[in-house]
C-alpha cells in the first residue's frame, strides 16, 4: 500500500491551493493511494529552535504536533505540498513547518550518511502552488524552496502545478481546467509511485 502526505500549506483552508490541492488528493485516492492529509494552520508547530537536538537521532526535540507529519513522512512514499505564493516565497505557515524538517535533513545526511547529491530518494515529491500576479519569476522563489525541501525529507521533486492569475478565495473555481490538471496530476502521482516501489 501506497501511502502519501499531502499538506496543506495556506492560511486559507477553501482558498485556492487547498481545492487545487484536494482535487488532487482525489486523484491520488482514486488511483489507489492511501492519503493522509494536514492543514498546517490547524496545527501547533513552533518555528525551528536551532537547538540541533535532532543530532542524536534524526528527531526533532521540540515536542509539538510537528512530530505527527514527520512521522507520516517517514511511512510515505509521495508527498504533496500546496503552498500560496506570499512576497515571492511560501506562506509562513509552509516555511516554518519547512525549517522544522531541517531534523530530517540531519536524519538523511548525517545520521543515515547519505552522500550528498545522491540521487537516491526514498519518495517523491509534488509541489502546488498559486500566485495573483503574472510575472515571469513569480515561482521561481518557492520552487527553489520547494526543491531544498523535498530533498530534506528525502523526495526528489517529481512534477509541479503553477498557477498564475488567482487571488481571492475561489478564483480557482473559474480554472476549471487547473483542477482537472491537478486530479489528473494527482492520480498520475499515485499511479507512479505504486509501479515504482
Ligand atoms: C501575505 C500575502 C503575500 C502575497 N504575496 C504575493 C506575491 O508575492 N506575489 C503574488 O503574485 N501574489 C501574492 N499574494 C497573493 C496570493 O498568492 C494569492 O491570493 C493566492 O491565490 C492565495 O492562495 P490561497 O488561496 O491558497 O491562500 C500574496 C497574498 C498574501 C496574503
Amino acid at each position: 500500500m501506497v501511502r502519501i502526505v499531502a499538506l496543506y500549506g495556506s492560511p486559507r483552508k477553501s482558498g485556492n491551493t487547498a481545492m487545487l490541492l484536494s482535487r488532487a488528493v482525489e486523484g491520488a485516492r482514486e488511483a489507489g493511494a492511501v492519503v493522509d492529509c494536514f492543514y498546517l494552520r490547524d496545527l501547533k508547530i513552533s518555528p525551528c529552535l536551532e537547538l540541533y537536538g535532532c543530532k542524536a537521532s534524526g528527531r526533532c526535540i521540540i515536542e509539538d504536533d510537528f512530530h505527527k507529519i514527520a512521522d507520516a513522512i517517514l511511512q510515505s512514499r509521495g508527498i504533496m505540498l500546496a503552498s500560496p505564493v506570499f512576497f515571492y516565497t511560501v506562506s509562513a505557515h509552509t516555511k516554518i513547518f519547512m525549517d522544522r524538517c531541517q531534523s530530517l535533513w540531519v536524519k538523511r545526511y548525517w545520521i543515515d550518511a547519505v552522500p550528498f547529491g545522491s540521487k537516491d530518494y526514498p519518495r517523491r515529491g509534488f509541489f502546488i502552488a498559486a500566485g495573483a500576479t503574472q510575472g515571469k519569476k513569480l515561482f521561481d522563489g518557492v520552487l527553489l524552496t520547494a526543491r531544498y525541501f523535498f530533498d530534506a525529507v528525502g523526495a526528489d521533486l517529481w512534477d509541479s502545478l503553477l498557477v498564475r492569475g488567482v487571488d481571492a478565495e475561489g478564483d480557482v473555481l473559474h480554472r476549471p481546467q487547473d483542477l482537472i490538471t491537478a486530479q489528473e496530476k494527482g492520480k498520475e502521482f499515485a499511479r507512479v509511485l505504486i509501479e515504482s516501489f
